[in-house]
Formats: C-alpha cells, sequence, structure tokens
C-alpha cells in the first residue's frame, strides 16, 4: 500500500470559490482514478488556506496509474497555479528501502523529474516524526490511516470518538466511513446520506469543530476525535440557534439536506463567514439543496448569525 500525501497553501488572492474548484478537482482525482483504494480531502488544521491530500494507493503499478492518469493531470492543473507552496510526500508502509527505491524510481521515470518530496516510512508518520522527516507536520489524517491500514484484511479497528458530548467505542474496518459508523455503528441517523461521494453536502458534521463531509472521511482517521452530528445541537428542549432560525424562516422543504445545512452553518456562523448573503452563499456551497430553498437558507444563516452576536 502506498500513500500519496500533499500538504499545500493557497495564494492569498485565491478567493473561497477556487479553493473550492481545487478541492473538487482532488476529489475527483480521487474519485476517478482506479488504483486509489481511499482518499481524504480536507481543510487543514493550519488555516483556512491550507489543504492536505491523501490518496491510499494499492501498489507500485497503481501508483504508476495514478501518477499519469488524466484525472491526476487535470487536477494539478488546476490546483498548482493556486498555490504559495506545496509539499509531497510517498508513505509506503514497507520498510523495505528497495520499495522506496522503486518508487522514486517510477516517479522519475513518469514525471521526467527527480521527485519533488521528501519520503519517510509510514512507521515514522505513524511515531508522529513526519514533521522532521519531511519538513512539514503531516496531515492529520495519516497517522491514523497509518494505523488503520496496518491491520491485516478484513480487521478490525477499535475507534474513540467522542459523539455529542460521549465517549463512543467502535470496532470497524479501516475502510468505514465516518458517516456509515455514525449512522449504521451508532444509530445517529441525523446525519444523511445523499451522494456518498462529497458532493452534496447532506453528511456534513463537525469535527474537532469543523466541519467535514462525513462520507469523504475513514472512521479511524478521526480517532480521537470530538465530533458533533445535528443530534448534538440542541441542548435539552433548547434548539441552537441555527437550528431556530432555519424554524423561522422555513429554510427546508423535503428535509433531506437540512441536517447537513444546518451543521455546515454553524461552522459557517462560528468561522464568522456569515457578515453578508454573498458570503454566506459562497462558504455554504459545498451544501446542496435539490428544492433549491437556498433563498430562506441564505436567510436563516443570516438570522442566526444576528442571534449569535446580541
Ligand atoms: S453524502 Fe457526503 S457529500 Fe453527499
Ligand atoms: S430541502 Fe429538500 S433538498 Fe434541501
Amino acid at each position: 500500500m502506498i500513500y500519496h500525501g500533499s500538504r499545500f497553501t493557497f495564494r492569498p488572492d485565491v478567493p473561497p470559490g477556487r479553493r473550492t474548484t481545487a478541492l473538487d478537482s482532488l476529489r475527483d482525482q480521487g474519485r476517478t482514478v482506479p488504483s486509489v483504494t481511499s482518499f481524504l480531502v480536507g481543510r487543514d488544521a493550519g488555516g483556512a488556506y491550507e489543504w492536505g491530500a491523501v490518496f491510499v494507493v494499492e501498489d507500485l503499478a497503481g501508483y504508476r496509474a495514478f501518477l499519469t492518469h488524466p484525472a491526476s493531470r487535470y487536477a494539478d492543473r488546476i490546483v498548482r497555479p493556486m498555490l504559495d507552496a506545496s509539499i509531497s510526500f510517498d508513505l509506503t508502509d514497507d520498510p523495505d528501502p528497495k520499495a522506496a527505491a522503486r518508487i522514486d524510481e517510477v516517479r522519475r521515470h513518469v514525471l521526467g523529474t527527480p521527485a519533488p518530496s521528501r519520503r519517510t516510512v509510514l512507521k515514522a508518520v505513524a511515531a508522529g516524526t513526519a514533521a522532521a522527516a519531511t519538513g512539514v507536520a503531516a496531515p492529520a489524517a495519516a497517522p491514523a490511516a497509518a494505523q488503520a491500514y496496518g491491520v491485516a484484511p478484513g480487521a478490525s479497528v477499535e475507534v474513540s470518538m467522542t459523539v455529542n458530548g460521549r465517549l463512543r467505542r467502535v470496532a470497524v474496518e479501516p475502510r468505514v466511513t465516518l458517516l456509515d459508523a455514525l449512522r449504521e455503528r451508532l444509530g445517529l441517523t441525523g446525519t444523511k446520506k445523499g451522494c456518498d461521494r462529497g458532493e452534496c453536502g447532506a453528511c456534513t458534521v463537525l469535527a474537532d469543530g469543523e466541519r467535514v463531509k462525513s462520507c469523504l472521511t475513514l472512521a479511524v482517521m478521526r480517532q480521537g476525535a470530538e465530533i458533533t452530528t445535528v443530534e448534538g445541537l440542541a441542548r435539552g428542549e433548547e434548539l441552537h440557534p441555527v437550528q431556530e432560525a432555519f424554524i423561522r424562516n422555513d429554510a427546508f422543504q423535503c428535509g433531506a439536506c437540512t441536517p447537513g445545512q444546518i451543521m455546515s452553518a454553524v461552522a459557517c456562523v462560528d468561522e464568522g463567514h456569515a457578515g453578508s448573503e454573498a458570503e454566506i452563499r459562497e462558504w455554504m456551497s459545498g451544501n446542496l439543496c435539490r428544492c433549491a430553498a437556498y433563498q430562506n437558507i441564505v436567510a436563516a444563516i443570516a438570522d442566526a448569525a444576528r442571534e449569535v452576536r446580541r
């Protein structure tokens, strides 16, 4: 198994919409390259302009296909011009130095340039030494992924998370998404499965205060995280101000997208991205509504932001 990761910083002048486009191209890459067995794209804990991506590729032949696939090239073309800085690294769970040398060789052969990456073995990441090895902090997901993929195929890993303020432990195979862990294992069906491929936002939850699409996040990558789902917003009978505002503004029709919209809206307000209608639309652009209740959703978020500021 080869983990191919990148961590990058957008140029400050790249607006949020274009950052989203870049992110989507990476997601497409993860979805369409056949040899990618699993992937994660998400905002880095470091700040609003930083994103990380980790792709898991089955083997060396698959890695070659990954590097040369049109979707990878397309993502490269989209993302690269927007970046201030980036660092890539390949992580292999094969401690054999010959395997690492072969990957370098493939990169040189395929890319026609010396490998732009620093390299370390997966064990180093798992031990938390990736920062020293790569010069940057590893994406938060990598250590968990390392742990997850260290188990035999078909075996389960115990994942501990604090979900809605309660410590929960769940045994899952490394391939199980956070969404499925929440819905199928913990019975928290408030989080909806829409597209199951990162496009609709119905599955949005908060992980350590940040909104994430839980269909694109493996449960094992959230080991020890604080997860909030829509069930965790109310305090007893008292609804969260965003929930109240959605009701006041009639911000839904069928309701399928609503839990994801609400979770994203909570983060949008917390992040301070609800200053104007345009800003709300921009920062909520990852959440789709098939009923097109956008006008009322935006009004509800503006309303909730005013409530919170009082
Ligand atoms: S179900 Fe996760 S984005 Fe659609
Ligand atoms: S209210 Fe129906 S999809 Fe949004």
